[in-house]
């Protein structure tokens, strides 16, 4: 089966088989490891990517319907040398432990402010709200999207706390 789609800007293409996700051509036919696999059942987040510019479980979605599709993940959000904004921002926030939730986030986040430059918090838990983090990260995440937005100091007295 083979498919073309546009993956971080660049036309590839591959032949999976016909029922395989698009989660596993991109790590397993185009080596781009760091979307992750965790639950393969669309419930925790690790393996988001953006298509067309909404963050999706990589995992759920047939690569055949990636076609024609623009794909961004995790690497392709720095530009050059230069991290993107919620990169830095979950750095400079310490928003991960062990990682594993952390490129999902990153990615849902991304996602997040291509569409609203300036959410507010409801909106950044809702954004956040399919990344499960078994690490619980989830008030220095949200911490962080507010860094990258620029919204860090009005939402300063708000709880950091994301309860789910
Ligand atoms: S691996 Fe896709 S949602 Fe968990
Ligand atoms: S940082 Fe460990 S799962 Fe989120």
């Amino acid at each position: 089966m083979r498919l073309v789609f546009s993956v971080n800007g660049t036309k590839r293409e591959v032949d999976p088989p016909p029922a395989a996700s698009l989660l596993s051509v991109l790590r397993d036919d185009l080596g781009l490891t760091g979307t992750r696999f965790g639950c393969g059942s669309g419930q925790c987040g690790a393996c988001s990517v953006i298509v067309d510019g909404r963050a999706v479980a990589s995992c759920l979605m047939p690569a055949r319907q990636a076609v024609d599709r623009e794909i961004t993940t995790i690497e392709g959000l720095a530009t050059g040398e230069a991290l993107h904004p919620v990169q830095e921002a979950f750095i400079a926030e310490d928003a991960m432990q062990c990682g594993y939730c952390t490129s999902g986030m990153i990615i849902a986040a991304a996602a997040l402010l291509a569409r609203d430059t300036a959410p507010d918090e409801a909106a950044i838990r809702d954004a956040l709200a399919g990344n499960l983090c078994r690490c619980g990260v989830y008030g220095r995440a949200i911490r962080a999207v507010q860094r990258a937005a620029g919204t860090r100091a009005v939402a300063a007295g708000s709880s950091p706390a994301m309860h789910r």
